[in-house]
Order: C-alpha cells, then sequence, then structure tokens
C-alpha cells in the first residue's frame, strides 16, 4: 500500500526518470512537501507532491490567485485538489492524497517534470491521473484529470473540483479581515466561476475558474463555509460528502471555487476533464457589460477559455512547453563518468536556475511571497546560471535591475517586480550590491558577445530624464566601493555585505527587530574584506570592459584599483593562513586567530580567490587547505567555525541563529561553489569535484531521511556540524546556490567558460576521470565538444585545426564546431 510502508524501510521517497526529466515521488508522506513550479513567465505557481500550493501572476503578493496558509499542521494544506466520489457508496477521496490523508490510496505516484507536475493514484479501483501545467504565454493553468473505471462493473462517479480564492493581496488577506469578510464577490455564467473582489471598485483584472464537462456539470459552489459544512475542513467537505454542490453564490466571507461533475464509466472507461484557472484583465473603460452594469465584460477571455477546454489544444499545449524546456536544455548538455552530475547539469540544476531567475527570493515553500521583490544581488546572481538559456531575457532583467540603481552608485536592496520600482521598505546600504550589476552584465556579455549593450541609457531610481549609458551605470558601481573606504583601505560594510546577517552597524537590543533594516548607528568604521575581493574581481571585469570599448584610460584606472585593493587585502586581510572576514564598528578583527569564535569565515576565502588574490604568492592554496581543515563536513562547507554560542550585539543577525544553522555555521550552500572555483583556480580538481558532490542534491538522494527537502534542487542550508540535525537541508529552490554551482560545474570543473574573446574549454577534472563530452550552443553557433587526455589542456582541435591554448573563437552562427580539447 502506497501510505502504509514503514519510513524505516526507506532512505528515500522515489527516483529519478532521466528519459523523461521527471522526479517520480512513489509515496506521498515524503518528509517535507517536494514541491514544483508551474508558469514560464508571468503566470506561477507553486504546487506540492500532494496538490497543495497556490498561484499568481507576476507578483505573489499583490496579485495573488489563489490563498495559501504556510506553516500549518500538517505542513502542507491547501491546494489544486479535486475530490472523487462514488456515488453508489458514498465513499470519497482526492487523489493526490491530501486533503483527505485518512483515506488511504491504493498506488500513488508524483511526477514532477519541467514546469509540470502530475499526480496519479487509485482506490477502490477507480484510477485518477491529474497533470497541472502552465501553458506558454497563457496567464492561466490547466488541470487535466483522467478518470478510469479498473472495476468489472460501472462507476458512478462525482468529481468535485476545489480552489479557494486569494482576495488579491496576499498580506492584506491574511489580516485585514475587519474588511475582507465583506468584499468577495463572484459570478458564475456558463459555468464558469468568476472571482471579481474589488473589480466593482480599482481593480480591472479578475479570476476565472472553468471545467470542460459543461455538460455533465450537475453544480457549483463558491462559498467555503457552504462546501465544506459549518466546523468542517477540507479532509471532509459536506458537499463532496453527500454528494450535491448547493450552487450558492458568494457574498463576502471567503469565496471559493468548486465544480461538481458527473462521470459515468463503464468498465475499463477512461474519461477526462479539464478545469482551467485563470487570471485576466480588461481595459478600464471596458471593464463592464453591459457598460454602466457590474458585470464582468467577458469579450475578451471567453476565447481564451474556450481554446483551453479543448482537449486538443492541451495536449499541444503540453507538447508545446516540453519542447520549449527541450529546446532551453539543449544548449548545454554534458556526457561525464558521473550520472549525478549529468542529470544535474543537463536538467535539474538548469531547471533550478530557471526558477530563481523567475521568481528571486519570493515564492517557495520557505518564501511566503509576501515578503521579498526582486533582490538587486540575487537577482545579479541568478543571472548566471540562466544567461546561457535566454539571453534576451536575461537582458532585460538587467535593466530594470540597474534601473534601480541610485546616482552615487548605490542601489534599492530589492525591487517590486510588479512595478520594477525600488523598494523603499528596505532601502539601500547594503554595501556589496552595486558591485554584483557589474558581474551580470559582464556574465551578458560573455554569453552575447552584444557589447552595444553597454550604451543603453538606463535611469537612475527610474527617474525619468536621469539616463545614462549601463556602462557609466558600472563606472559608478566601483566608484561607490571606492567612495566608501575604511581606515585599513577596506570598503565599508553599510548594512551587510553578501552575508546579510553580518549587521556591524545595528546594535540592535529591540525583540523582533528587523536586523537589515534597523536605524544604524552612525560614526563606526565597519569594513568588509568580502566587499574587497569582490571588488578585485569587478574591477578586473570592468577593466577588460573598458578596454574592448577602447577606453585604454580607464582600463588602466580600474586595474590599478583592482591591484590596489589586492594589496589591501594581503596587508589588512589576511591572517597568517586565511583572509579574515571584517572589522567591527570599533575596528576589531572577525574571522581571524584573535578571536575566540567566528575564527574563519569561508565567503573571503573563495571570493578573494575568484577575484585572483593569493594566486601568485601561495596565499590563496594556503587560504583554501584551511577552508578544508576547518569547515569541511562530510554534508558541505560550513560558512564559519566556531560557531557563535551566544548572541552579540556588535555582529547582528549572524549571532542570533543556533549554533549550526544558517549564517551561523550552517552550510550555507551557496558559498561552497566558490571555494570549488578557487579550488579549480589552483588547479585542484579532486577536491573541487569532491565539494561538488557533497552537496549534489541528486548525490544525497540515497539520505532523503536526512537531507529531508527535495532530492533535484539545492537549498539555501544543509544544517552544519553544530547543529543536532547535522545534514539537514532547509529552504530549498530559491537560493543562488543553483546559478553558482551551475557556474562552479560547467564553466569551471567542466570548463566550459564563456569569455569575452570566445568559449574558452578549460576543466579541472578529478584525476580519475578519462575526460567527458558535451554540447554548447555559443551566439548561434553549435559546439560538439570531447576532453581527452589527463591533466590541463595544452591546446584544441577546432574542426581538426590546432589552435594553442584554450579559446575557441566564436564561429559564425548556425555553424557546427568539432571541438577537440587535448589534455596533456
Ligand atoms: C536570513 C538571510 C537572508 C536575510 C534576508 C535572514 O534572516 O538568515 O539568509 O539573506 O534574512 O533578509
Ligand atoms: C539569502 C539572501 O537572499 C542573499 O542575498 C544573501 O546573500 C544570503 N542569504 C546570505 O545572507
Amino acid at each position: 500500500m502506497a501510505t502504509t510502508a514503514t519510513r524505516e524501510d526507506l532512505l528515500r521517497y522515489g527516483q529519478f526518470d532521466d528519459e523523461q526529466r521527471e522526479y517520480v515521488i512513489d509515496r506521498p508522506d515524503t518528509p517535507l512537501p517536494w514541491i514544483n513550479y508551474l508558469g514560464t513567465d508571468a503566470y506561477f505557481g507553486i504546487v506540492s507532491n500532494t496538490g497543495g500550493g497556490y498561484s499568481f501572476y507576476r507578483d505573489a503578493r499583490l496579485r495573488r490567485l489563489t490563498r495559501y496558509r504556510y506553516n500549518n499542521a500538517p505542513l502542507d494544506l491547501g491546494g489544486r485538489y479535486v475530490y472523487v466520489r462514488d456515488d453508489a457508496t458514498g465513499d470519497y477521496w482526492s487523489p493526490s492524497w491530501q486533503p483527505t490523508p485518512e483515506r488511504e490510496l491504493d498506488d500513488y505516484e508524483c511526477r514532477h517534470g519541467l514546469s509540470y507536475t502530475k499526480i496519479a493514484s487509485s482506490r477502490g479501483g477507480i484510477r485518477a491521473e491529474t497533470l497541472y501545467f502552465a501553458p506558454l504565454n497563457e496567464t492561466l493553468e490547466v488541470w487535466r484529470v483522467r478518470v478510469s473505471n479498473d472495476r468489472t462493473e460501472n462507476a458512478e462517479l462525482s468529481l468535485f473540483s476545489s480552489v479557494e480564492f486569494c482576495l488579491w493581496d496576499a498580506q492584506d488577506d491574511a489580516t485585514n479581515y475587519q474588511r475582507n469578510f465583506n468584499t468577495g464577490q463572484v459570478e458564475v455564467v456558463d459555468g464558469v466561476i468568476y472571482h471579481k473582489t474589488e473589480y466593482r471598485e480599482r481593480r480591472d483584472h479578475f479570476a476565472y475558474f472553468a471545467t470542460s464537462a459543461t455538460d455533465d456539470l450537475k453544480g457549483f459552489d463558491t462559498q467555503r463555509e457552504t462546501f465544506l459544512g459549518p466546523y468542517r475542513g477540507w479532509d471532509r467537505p459536506i458537499v463532496v460528502e453527500t454528494g450535491a454542490a448547493r450552487d450558492e453564490i458568494a457574498h463576502g466571507w471567503q469565496p471559493i471555487g468548486s465544480h461538481h461533475v458527473k462521470v459515468s464509466l463503464a468498465p475499463g472507461e477512461t474519461r477526462e476533464v479539464i478545469f482551467v484557472l485563470g487570471y485576466a484583465e480588461n481595459p478600464k473603460d471596458d471593464k463592464f457589460d453591459p457598460p454602466g452594469s457590474q458585470t464582468i465584460n467577458k469579450t475578451r477571455v471567453r476565447p481564451v477559455i474556450e481554446k483551453w477546454l479543448d482537449p486538443a489544444q492541451v495536449q499541444r499545449g503540453f507538447d508545446d512547453l516540453r519542447a520549449y524546456w527541450d529546446q532551453l536544455l539543449g544548449n548545454l548538455t554534458v556526457r561525464t563518468p558521473d550520472g549525478d552530475t549529468n542529470r544535474m547539469v543537463n536538467v535539474w540544476n538548469a531547471y533550478q536556475c530557471m526558477a530563481t531567475f523567475n521568481l528571486s527570493r519570493s515564492t517557495s515553500f520557505y518564501e511566503s511571497g509576501i515578503g521579498r521583490g526582486m533582490g538587486f544581488r540575487d537577482s545579479n546572481q541568478d543571472l548566471l546560471g540562466f544567461v546561457h538559456m535566454i539571453p534576451q531575457r536575461a537582458r532585460e532583467r538587467i535593466l530594470d535591475i540597474a534601473a534601480t540603481q541610485k546616482e552615487d552608485g548605490g542601489a534599492y536592496h530589492q525591487y517590486q517586480p510588479l512595478t520594477k520600482r525600488g523598494n523603499n521598505d528596505i532601502g539601500d546600504g547594503f554595501n556589496d550590491d552595486p558591485l554584483w550589476l557589474i558581474l551580470g552584465v559582464a556574465a551578458y556579455l560573455k554569453e552575447t558577445g552584444d557589447h552595444t549593450f553597454l550604451d543603453e541609457r538606463v535611469p537612475f531610481d527610474n527617474r525619468p530624464g536621469s539616463e545614462v549609458t549601463l556602462y557609466e551605470h558600472l563606472q559608478r558601481s566601483l566608484k561607490y566601493t571606492l567612495d566608501r573606504l575604511g581606515p585599513h583601505g577596506l570598503p565599508m560594510i553599510g548594512r551587510a555585505d553578501w552575508n546579510d546577517c553580518l549587521n556591524l552597524n545595528c546594535f540592535s537590543d529591540t525583540p523582533g527587530e528587523p536586523f537589515q533594516t534597523t536605524e544604524n548607528a552612525s560614526g563606526g568604521v565597519a569594513e568588509s574584506v568580502f566587499i574587497a575581493g569582490l571588488f578585485v574581481l569587478a574591477a578586473k571585469e570592468l577593466a577588460v570592459i573598458a578596454g574592448l570599448r577602447g577606453n585604454e584610460g580607464e582600463e588602466a584606472v580600474y586595474r590599478a584599483a583592482a591591484e590596489k585593493m589586492s594589496g589591501t587585502i594581503t596587508e589588512h586581510g589576511w591572517d597568517g593562513a586565511w583572509f579574515r572576514r571584517a572589522y567591527d564598528f570599533y575596528g576589531n578583527v572577525i574571522g581571524s586567530g584573535e578571536n575566540d569564535e567566528g575564527q574563519i569565515f569561508i565567503e573571503p576565502q573563495g571570493i578573494c580567490v575568484l577575484g585572483g588574490v593569493g594566486l601568485d604568492d601561495g596565499l590563496a592554496g594556503k587560504a583554501l587547505d584551511s577552508v578544508a581543515e576547518r569547515l569541511a563536513t562530510p554534508h558541505g562547507i560550513v560558512l564559519q567555525q566556531p560557531a557563535y554560542s551566544s548572541y552579540r550585539i556588535e555582529l547582528g543577525e549572524i549571532s542570533s541563529y543556533p549554533p549550526g544553522y544558517k549564517e551561523n555555521g550552517g552550510i550555507f550552500c551557496h558559498t561552497n561553489p566558490w571555494i570549488m572555483i578557487a579550488e579549480t583556480m589552483v588547479g585542484n580538481g579532486d577536491r573541487a569535484y569532491d565539494y561538488y558532490r557533497r552537496i549534489n542534491p541528486s548525490a544525497r538522494e540515497e539520505i532523503s531521511d536526512v537531507h529531508r527537502t527535495e532530492p533535484y534542487v539545492y537549498a539555501q542550508m544543509i544544517a552544519g556540524k553544530d547543529a543536532p540535525t547535522h545534514g539537514e537541508a532547509k529552504n530549498s529552490w530559491l537560493t543562488g546556490t543553483a546559478a553558482w554551482n551551475f557556474v562552479a560545474i560547467t564553466q569551471w570543473i567542466l570548463g566550459i567558460r564563456p569569455d569575452f574573446a570566445g568559449l574558452r574549454i578549460d576543466p579541472v577534472l578529478p584525476g580519475d576521470w578519462p575526460g567527458f563530452a558535451a554540447t554548447r550552443a555559443f551566439r548561434g553557433a553549435t559546439y560538439e565538444i570531447t576532453v581527452r587526455g589527463t591533466g590541463r589542456v595544452t591546446h584544441l582541435l577546432v574542426d581538426g585545426e590546432r589552435i594553442d591554448g584554450t579559446l575557441v573563437p566564436p564561429a559564425p552562427p548556425g555553424a557546427v564546431v568539432r571541438v577537440e580539447a587535448i589534455r596533456e
């Protein structure tokens, strides 16, 4: 039985279907909800392996279609549920297990695929399979339900669909009940349930929920309490129990959508019923039909609904979605000796990069959709793992991000996806932010070779009239750092750097006060070695960019600035065996052997080496040895050691976490690939790859009971060695870990690295690999790459012709180029 196998028997909860690019979950009670994403561009949703989740249009807070209650008990309740009812016996259940877990399923399977999820199960000889997906270029999702009768007699069944509408602003919806219990409004026309709360006033958008089974539609429900019955939950709705919809129109309270569809099946027969949930907008002056009424004008939306209730169209839409992913993932495929590497690079890591690119840190099982917009530093890093798939969208994103930069080079820490305006609640002052823009733009230029991009005119703070070139934005980013140097010549940290929890100017003693946004103390001298390392990296990139623009003078200035900062790091940021982390408000060192706790941090070891600091004088190798000795665990590399055992007001949020969690000594996976890359830079392929495997989710599938989050995507954090739950992951999906691991494995370990002048092939592999093969689309041409021999690449055979070194010059668009990289 699907739901009764004892947990002790199992270390895993499913398996990869590499052929179909699906993860197949074979029991519903995963350690945590294992989720997937629907949507590719503007309409999105999350869906768990038991049908839980919600949907929204562009902005998970402001345009939420359906409701979801986070941190519920059980953890995942509320979603896209369908109930099946056996009308002969009155037995009913949900084929997705939730919300009727007491009603056991005879078998169960959830297939999370690329932007779709299929949940199939049987009970008492009735099999139901639901495919959920959001078609390309539409603002809707389709649920295709197939019900089959495996019995020897006829089956008289009822299907009940269900969604609970959110009154649009998810934050307000979850708090402002004195108003919201009065505002809910719906219309039901031709079997379509329209949710139109606030449409009567300032909203021009509405949601709809439709079914293809109009001939067999027995009724509908739109009021939650009527559907569930007083004092009942989603596990036993009275309407489902009694088998009769109430046809009630909701006035206020909690509007829902439910269709009651009758299905009669002969033995062996299958019936397909489609439900469509969507979002639509009308022009302000044409909202109502007839004009002057309060009735939604449906002329625009009706054809869309009709289109997607057609089974042939649904199949086409699904095929198109599959083809879309074939094409995107086709841009880079690798064939290495390691199956976990292959499936992560070819499918899941790339897929996760798309999710982080689209959603930043807004919507996951751990991000509630109301809290965070698009992060300035996060989005620039997310680009790094996405730009090879759709460079055009990366370009648009960069322009949006750059437009939230301020004149002094500083940046809003976040912007809202709907308005694209900087978020004033959070403001600026995270002093690493601006430098990430240089890395984002550099990645785009390396991928596309399109340097005209730098001449795009972009405003500051979205202010019309303030436009300067994108190139000047990058210059201001560097200047922002140089204008804010501390007593050691290192960059001042501001509110925080990459480590949002190192709040050196915050001094918070008020319970609950947000560490990142409180009024900072003034007069301190807190400096960041991390920002210094990032500056070196960014300044070197901008120097190359300047040179390619013909600005040799500026090139020299940026190189000199990088050199100088590099020297400052060596002088004031080196602790003897590793790079120091920071200096606090009072000028005391952090991340040094002098400290009692927090002696060594991972971030500066990674970023300084990435910037090239310590590569010539052996410091890089020493720092990396210290990481191996002091920070590495079998589950990944922890952020710092020893973890802080008590709260330190002068350090802020980092010391608020119990030891071993999050920034206080957790395995903060985002930082691990920096060390992998650094290891390749000192030529240590074995160590780089070993670190890669330690946190590779597919390689951890065997210990799903320990790891607990999805084995197909990275989590932000795995509990560190100081934590009682060492090895347990949390906060899966939306993390910079996705992009950086993709960069580490594809560009540095496998060494297929876009560069300004072409495609570099410079792998640093584990010693026992004979080589590997890969296909890479790059600037319109396709490169068929094989890597042979052992050691480092000495020369290439490009279509048979020898080229010394590792750089393949760009071929004309459309060309197919054979590249053999010879290691000697
Ligand atoms: C988390 C950080 C995160 C920050 C964002 C903190 O509570 O620990 O990882 O960057 O919140 O505001
Ligand atoms: C998560 C945040 O989204 C990211 O911006 C930050 O760098 C890390 N946490 C580390 O604090």
